[in-house]
């Protein structure tokens, strides 16, 4: 079932009316559904192990709130990190350090030491030069680590340029064949062993097919690989329904990867996004309603700092009033069909001083005053995790909603914490 629905014209969130969660706590203001949540782990777990055993790793970059991460460990959950800092954040929130996978580029001697010392199950290397590192440092450790390559398999995912990861060209994973070179070397080494094998292709992926071939190139290194190696992860990705977008079901994901059984290893899976993307809205109040001469605005109190996916990625959000008349929405309310009666085109705006500030460009929206509040949908990935002080703005807060109850799971900042540690 939705966990935002809307009832007699007005946006709940699971059983609480949003409304009383802004005027509470004011606008803008990050909502999120436990049982949304939730039911989308319980979901792509289930739907995994269905073809292969699959333990399911949290991109904890998506929204890393430790309430959030505190309940996704109690539901069994493992994590993908990609920083010390995300590391804290998961032990903190009761995270098994035996389910962390710890990705990323350019790991520091210090991140890797802390990992190190917790024993997390795989380092996920990008480069010889990593592997040697973690292994010098393992040594010092009196440590043997476990690492898993990240293969580039040179595979175009068809996402947006600054989300691809599985091309040549990016900066990501090392180069495929190459990699299968590697394999005799790290033999070699004595404080790695060889665990596992990675390739993450990109976000979001609305098709299966990239998995599909993945697979094969997987299947094809692991030819090359020793007995050690127990665990293929295959990243995150999966699609995530922003607008008019069909994401094939995890069931269908997990099938185009299911040759990968025939190998006998457990399978990883990194989902992000389309665990915790519709299990959010951004409350927003709009400040002032402005016409120039055929444009209309809704200038709002939400900015380009507290979500900056449209600005940065071109991204879509779904957006609609908190209380409206108007029948309930259907996210296929697109510009290129006939606009039911009543609504009119609108730029949806933030208060910051760029012109890359706007949430939606000529949407068609129900009239709106000042004061009224406005749902952004799919808020939950990358939405106040990716969020800054540009502009001195204090974050706004983070509830969580349960059933009828709602707590405050990160305070809004104030002023004072804008100039804490200058
Ligand atoms: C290595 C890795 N794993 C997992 C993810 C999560 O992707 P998503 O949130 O689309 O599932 C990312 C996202 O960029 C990533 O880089």
């Amino acid at each position: 079932m939705d966990a935002f629905t809307y009832r007699d014209g007005e946006l709940f969130c699971e059983a609480v009316a949003v409304e009383k969660i802004a005027r509470e706590f004011g606008a803008p203001a990050y909502v999120y559904s436990e049982r949304a949540l939730l039911e989308r782990y319980r979901a792509v777990a289930a739907a995994f192990n269905r073809y292969l055993p699959t333990t399911v790793c949290y991109s904890v970059k998506s929204c890393s709130n430790v309430n959030i991460l505190r309940l996704l460990a109690e539901a069994g959950s493992g994590f993908d990190i990609v920083s010390g800092g995300e590391l804290f954040r998961v032990l903190q929130a009761g995270g098994d350090p035996r389910k962390i996978v710890f990705a990323g580029v350019a790991k520091t001697a210090d991140e890797i030491r802390f990992a190190l010392d917790r024993d997390v199950l795989l380092f996920n290397c990008e480069s010889e030069a990593e592997v040697l590192t973690i292994n010098d440092l393992a040594a010092a450790a009196g440590k043997t680590a476990g690492v898993a390559l990240r293969v580039n398999p040179d595979i175009d995912a068809h996402t947006h340029a600054k989300t691809t990861t599985a091309k040549k060209e990016n900066k990501f994973g090392i180069e495929f064949e190459r990699a299968k070179k590697f394999i005799a070397a790290i033999a070699a080494l004595k404080n790695v062993v060889l665990r596992g094998v990675d390739a993450h292709l990109g976000s979001p992926i609305n098709t299966v097919a990239p998995y599909a071939l993945a697979a094969e190139k997987l299947l094809d290194f692991l030819r090359a690989a020793p007995d050690t190696l127990t665990h293929i992860d295959i990243g995150g990705g999966f699609g995530l329904r922003y607008h008019d977008e069909e994401p094939p079901e995890f069931a269908a994901y997990a099938q185009a990867l299911s040759p990968l059984a025939a190998a006998g290893k457990r399978l990883i899976i990194e989902p992000g996004r389309s665990l915790i993307g519709n299990a959010a809205v951004l409350l927003t109040e709009i400040q002032y309603v402005k016409t120039n001469g055929e444009k209309t605005f809704y200038l709002t109190s939400t900015g380009m700092n507290d979500l900056i996916r449209p600005a940065l990625y071109d991204a879509y959000h779904f957006i609609w009033n908190v209380k409206t008349a108007l029948p309930p929405p259907s996210r296929l309310f697109g510009n290129d069909l006939a606009p039911p009666a009543g609504l009119s085109p609108v730029d949806v705006t933030g208060p910051v001083c760029e012109s890359s500030d706007v949430f939606a460009k000529d949407r068609l929206l129900p009239p709106a005053r000042r004061g009224d509040l406005l749902a952004i949908f799919s808020a939950g990935a990358y939405g106040f995790s990716m969020s800054s002080n540009y502009n001195s703005r204090p974050r706004p807060p983070e509830i969580l909603v349960s059933g009828n109850r709602y707590r405050v799971i990160r305070r809004r900042e104030t002023y004072e914490d804008l100039l804490r540690g200058e």
